[in-house]
Formats: structure tokens, sequence, C-alpha cells
């Protein structure tokens, strides 16, 4: 058979190398554990957060993670691929580690707090989205994860806590990989959508990322809050980044590149 005529039986290997990427991700034997820390360390509240603030954080975080757990749940019964529900129930109890993890941080601060109505309502919004669960995987895996993941590594940079900072480095490595199952899914279901579904999923995202951005800018963080808030990047820069990494999975048009999907 000559190279030219082989070339195209080829081509499909790509989503099948994803699929195999996808395996390896759900074989992947590390999780943060509660145990694993040294709870006996007291934590460290940065100087200029009150502790109310600082739980707060905590908060958030946490029921970030139930919320997670949930919509993992959910995908997995929704999507037909058993590698995807592998990943996504792995996912799950992964998701749930974590939200102990910050359960028991929270605790010991002492201090009893609810998670940001803004945030509240963004995860509600997705977890009872009833189209395409496409949609689901790019909200919670790509969009929401992503904004944890770099919520996650600033605040390993800037706050004092060392407990804090050993949970953070432990569970980022479980949220990178959740980003990459994400990614790996999320770019083979947007090439299989017609170009009017692609462009009303872009925009859902978008309206997504903004809503959730502006409500961690706003939450409750009391008289230090600006602190932490003004060593974040601007909200345009941040999405920029975000919209670029979308772009990378084919969700926007080639040719309208990024610069359309600014505000
Ligand atoms: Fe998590
Ligand atoms: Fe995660």
């Amino acid at each position: 058979m000559s190279r030219a005529k082989r070339i195209p039986d080829l081509l499909p290997i790509e989503p099948v190398t994803r699929l195999s990427r996808i395996r390896a991700i759900a074989r992947e034997r590390v999780r943060a554990e509660h145990q694993d820390f040294d709870w006996g360390a007291k934590p460290r509240i940065p100087l200029w957060l009150s502790r109310r603030g600082y739980a707060n954080i905590l908060a958030d975080l946490c029921y970030g993670e139930w919320a997670t757990a949930e919509a993992c749940q959910r995908m997995a019964g929704l999507l037909p691929e058993p590698e995807a529900q592998t990943c996504l129930l792995r996912q799950r109890d992964d998701e749930l580690a974590h939200a102990e993890i910050y359960r028991r941080y929270l605790q010991r601060l002492g201090v009893g707090v609810e998670p940001s109505p803004g945030l509240i309502e963004i995860y509600q919004r997705c977890l009872s989205w009833a189209g395409d669960p496409l949609a689901l995987v790019l909200a919670f895996d790509v969009v929401l994860e992503g904004e944890a993941l770099r919520l996650q590594r600033f605040f390993a940079r800037r706050l004092p806590c060392p407990l804090f900072r050993q949970i953070n480095r432990a569970i980022l490595v479980d949220e990178a990989r959740h980003v990459a199952f994400g990614r790996l899914y999320g770019t083979m279901g947007i090439a299989a959508l017609p170009s009017g579904e692609r462009r009303a999923l872009a925009k859902w995202l978008k309206t997504l990322w903004w809503d959730c951005a502006r409500a961690i800018r706003s939450r409750n963080l009391g008289p230090g809050g600006w602190v932490l808030r003004a060593w974040h990047p601007p909200l345009d820069a941040s999405w920029r980044a975000q919209s670029e990494r979308l772009a990378a999975m084919g969700l926007f048009e080639r040719d309208s590149g990024t610069a359309a999907l600014r505000t």
C-alpha cells in the first residue's frame, strides 16, 4: 500500500490516542488524603486578613469541591465512553477527599462561615444544565477547575500558612489531572460539534467564566480583603489566558481568533 493511501487511515488515530491518555489518567493512583498532612500545625492567618475573611476563602474552596463531586457523579451517568466514566468517578472521589481536607482545615479555624451566594448560584446553574453533557465537562473540568487551579496556585504563593501550602500542593496534583481530562475529552467533543452549537457553547462558557471571576472578586473577605484583590491580575488579562486555552481546544473559529471573545 502506498504511503499516500495509508495517510487517511491514520487520521482517526488522534481521538484514540486521546482516549488512551484519558485511560492513563484514570489509572493514576495518587490522591491527596486528609491523613497525609501535619494537622498538629496551627493554621497561620495572614496579618492583613481577618479570621472570618480567611475562613470565607476556605468555605468557597470547600463548597466548590462538594459541587464538583456532585457534577462528576452526574457526568459519569451521562457520558457514553467507559474511559470517561472511570475518570469522572475517580475525580468524584478525589473531590470528596479534597472537600474533607478543606472542611477539616476550616474546622481548625473555629469560625462558622457559609460559601458566598454568588458562587453557589454559579455552581447550581451548571448543575441544573439539561443540554449536551459536553457543556458540563467544559464548565466543570475546564472553566471552573481551571479557575480553582489558578486560585490554588495563587494562594500557595501568597498565603503564609505552612499547613495550607502543604494541603494545596497535594491537591494541585489532583486538580491538574482533572483539568487534563477536561481538555482531552473537551477537545474531542468540540471537534464533533456543528459550528452553530460551538458558538453557542463558547458564549455560554464565556458568561460562566465572567460570572465566576466577578463572584470570586466580590466575596466578603472583610477589611483586609483589598490586599488579596490588589494581587489578582486584571480580569481582562485572566480572561485572555482562559480564552486562549479554549481556542487551543478548537472552541472558537480559527479565523475569528480570540480577539472577538474579549469584552
Ligand atoms: Fe478538587
Ligand atoms: Fe478537581
